[in-house]
């Protein structure tokens, strides 16, 4: 019995090491690679070969969004958490760094399950230059007050559309009692005595972010918490079942109130990810643009109904079953408006998806951003390809285009530069997408799934001079 708890520790410990020691790897060639000198380089670019319409099946990793929220969360649990259905995506990859250099021991099951123990964590150990690489690290603020009663934390990094206030982030944790300071580009919070205590936050404004970190914090406070005018997005419902199946006891998410009673241990459980809202969008839009028929296997059809809604106006035909959808563009497409909005609502995180697909469709398309200040940086690449697009302030007039020209462009984000990509799996001649780590921050293995559905990419690695002289 010795021996084989032994022989099991031994295996465990070899494991978590091999698995911190390639995170490590990549994380030291991604600093060589963004950050030499402070400058940056790109290695990665992506070259597409466009017109193909898209044909076959395509599997829908774990969502990001939640992926981002439930690592953090994996903080707050003593024993053993089992997390299906994580992304293999770079964003994921970073928070699990961060929680092994913390003192967790993280253990890969396969390419999408990873084991987290963080039975002896300390708040020291954080990583605070790869806190500040991405946004989501916003969440340890929650969780570390939660489990440590203070934290610090950088403040969070991610994709640039503007100003991403974390005000409603600091208004949830102070209601339940922490001290917070921002200071020198670092959060400091501390709970009196070590302890938070539950109590209703109104948020200003409706955010994702905000109600996923109060949720957390509050999962181990003292007493009820109640989050009023709370986002509604899938991976917010998501996040509370992973809680719940944890111990904690968080009641209503996925409406705009949402209850939480604080528990005063989470304990080990197993837990699968949802599927990804957004990279389902995204093939969506991919076929749109494209043309084709594809079926879209491991979704939620109900959460895709914001968009569906949207293609089917554009003359894009959706059969929905229990767990894949068959989208199908045979026609001509049609124009139409897009407001982006908090779920239910039209998420931001496709706009600029599917204002590519406008770019196709005959007439004048409407878009407005109604959650960030500024999504449209990608807009000037879409117009290197031939788009007829004019932007003031947060409204896009999109004048349908024939066809689009390949051209070299960048992607600016995440999910603008999976807009240029499906502006270059349907334009004329050969794209050249730069900046393709935005993409892998959140997409899992966009090219290969693309090109099994016919897609032409070519994903090269081509340091340029000055890199390949230091790196
Ligand atoms: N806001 C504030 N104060 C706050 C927090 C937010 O004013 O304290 C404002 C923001 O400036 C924005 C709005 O509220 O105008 C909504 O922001 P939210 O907090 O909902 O966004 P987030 O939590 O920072 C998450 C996703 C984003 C996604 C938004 C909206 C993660 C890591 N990021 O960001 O995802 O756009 O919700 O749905 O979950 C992406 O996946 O490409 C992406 C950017």
């Amino acid at each position: 019995m010795i021996d084989t708890d032994f022989a099991f520790m031994g295996d465990y410990v070899l494991f978590s090491f091999g698995y911190y020691l390639s995170l490590r790897v990549s994380y030291i060639m991604r600093c060589a690679i963004f950050s030499r000198h402070g400058k940056v380089y790109h290695l990665d670019k992506y070259i597409i070969r466009g017109g193909n319409p898209l044909f076959g099946e395509v599997e829908i990793s774990g969502a990001k969004n939640a992926a981002v929220a439930i690592i953090p969360a994996a903080l707050m649990v003593e024993g053993v958490c089992r997390i299906e259905n994580i992304p293999q995506i770079s964003d994921a990859d970073m928070l699990l760094t961060i929680l092994s250099e913390m003192g967790a021991k993280v253990r890969t099951i396969n390419k999408n399950t990873v084991e987290i123990d963080c039975t002896s964590v300390c708040r020291e150990g954080a990583p605070y230059d790869l806190m500040r690489k991405i946004r989501a690290s916003y969440y340890l603020i929650g969780a570390m007050l939660g489990r440590f009663g203070s934290a610090k934390t950088t403040m969070p990094g991610g994709c640039n559309f503007g100003v991403r206030p974390i005000d409603q982030h600091i208004k949830g944790m102070t209601a339940l009692g922490a001290h917070v300071e921002v200071k020198g580009g670092f959060v400091y919070a501390e709970a009196p005595n070590g302890v938070l205590t539950g109590n209703k936050v109104y948020l200003d404004k409706v955010s994702v972010g905000a109600t996923m970190n109060i949720m957390i914090a509050a999962s181990k406070a003292q007493g009820k918490t109640t989050i009023e005018n709370a986002a509604r997005e899938p991976h917010i419902v998501d996040l509370a079942n992973f809680l719940n199946s944890m111990g904690a006891d968080v009641r209503g998410a996925g409406t705009d109130t949402i209850k939480i009673y604080g528990v005063e241990k989470l304990h080990g459980g197993t837990y699968t990810i949802i599927p990804d809202q957004i990279e389902a969008g995204t093939y969506m839009a991919a076929v749109a643009a494209t043309g084709g028929e594809i079926t879209i296997k491991n979704v939620i059809p109900k959460h895709l109904d914001c968009i569906s809604a949207k293609l089917r106006e554009m003359g894009v035909e959706i059969d929905e079953y229990p767990d894949y959808v068959v989208v199908r563009r045979m026609g001509k497409l049609t124009r139409a408006n897009v407001k982006t909005q908090p779920y239910p609502g039209f998420p931001t995180d496709m706009q600029p998806q599917i204002s590519t697909v406008l770019c196709l469709a005959e007439g004048t398309s409407v878009v407005t951003e109604g959650v960030w200040d500024n999504r449209y940086k990608y807009i000037s690449e879409l117009k290197k390809m031939g788009a007829e697009v004019q932007v003031d302030g947060k409204t896009a007039v999109i004048e349908g285009v024939p066809f689009l020209t390949g051209a070299p462009v960048a992607a600016c984000d995440l999910r603008a530069g999976a807009a240029v990509v499906i502006a270059g799996l349907c334009a004329k001649g050969e794209t050249v997408v730069e900046d393709v780590s935005y993409i892998e921050r959140g997409y899992q293995d966009l090219v290969g799934k693309l090109n099994n559905l016919g897609a032409d990419i070519v994903c090269v690695s081509e340091p340029d001079e000055y890199t390949s002289a230091v790196v």
